[in-house]
C-alpha cells in the first residue's frame, strides 16, 4: 500500500470509493478542477487492490489549505491511512505556505470528529444547514 499524487486515471475509481463513504454526492468535474488548481494537495492510497484511500484539498488563501473531501475504504480503516493522508497533506500545506488547515465535518460523523480531534484539530464554529440532508457541520481548524 503507498500514498502518491492523484492522476487523471485514478479518477473513476476514486469518484466510485467517495460515492460508497460520503454521504455528500459531489460533480465528478469538481475532482479534476480542484486537482488543477494545486496538485499537491490531492492525495491517493493505492494497494494491490486498487484506490482504497484519497484526500482533496484545496488553498484558500496564501497562508490557509482546507480539506474538502477525505475517504478511507471500509476495510481499511483504523490501521492509520487516514493519519498518513492527513500527515502528508499537512505537509504539502506547509510547503506550498499554509500556516491554518481548516475543513468542515458533520456534527454527528463521531468517527471523524475523534480523528481530527486525534490529529489536534478543534472546533472553531458551527456551519448551519451546510450539508445538502440540512445537517450542521462544525468547521475545524489546526496551525501548522
Ligand atoms: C474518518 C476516517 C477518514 C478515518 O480514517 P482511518 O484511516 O480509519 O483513521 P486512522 O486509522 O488514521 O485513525 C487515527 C485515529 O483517529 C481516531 N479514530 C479513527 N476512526 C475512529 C472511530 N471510528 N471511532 C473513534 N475514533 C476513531 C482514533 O483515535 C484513531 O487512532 P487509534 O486507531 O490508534 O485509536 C475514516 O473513518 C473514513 O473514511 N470515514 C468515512 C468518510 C468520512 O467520514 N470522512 C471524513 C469526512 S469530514
Amino acid at each position: 500500500m503507498y500514498l502518491r499524487g492523484f492522476s487523471g486515471a485514478d479518477l473513476s475509481s476514486v469518484y466510485e470509493l467517495a460515492c460508497q463513504t460520503l454521504s455528500e454526492r459531489y460533480d465528478p468535474g469538481l475532482f479534476t478542477t480542484v486537482s488543477s488548481s494545486w496538485p499537491e494537495g490531492f492525495l491517493v492510497v493505492e494497494s494491490q487492490q486498487g484506490i482504497k484511500a484519497f484526500l482533496l484539498g484545496a488553498m484558500t488563501s496564501q497562508i490557509q489549505s482546507r480539506v474538502l473531501m477525505l475517504a478511507v475504504s471500509g476495510d481499511l480503516r483504523r490501521r492509520g491511512v487516514g493519519t498518513m493522508l492527513m500527515s502528508r497533506f499537512m505537509e504539502e500545506s506547509y510547503k506550498k505556505g499554509t500556516r491554518v488547515v481548516t475543513l468542515e465535518v458533520r456534527k454527528n460523523n463521531d468517527a471523524a470528529l475523534s480523528f481530527y480531534n486525534k490529529l489536534g484539530f478543534r472546533r472553531v464554529d458551527v456551519i448551519k444547514n451546510y450539508y445538502n440532508d440540512g445537517e450542521d457541520a462544525y468547521q475545524m481548524q489546526r496551525w501548522l
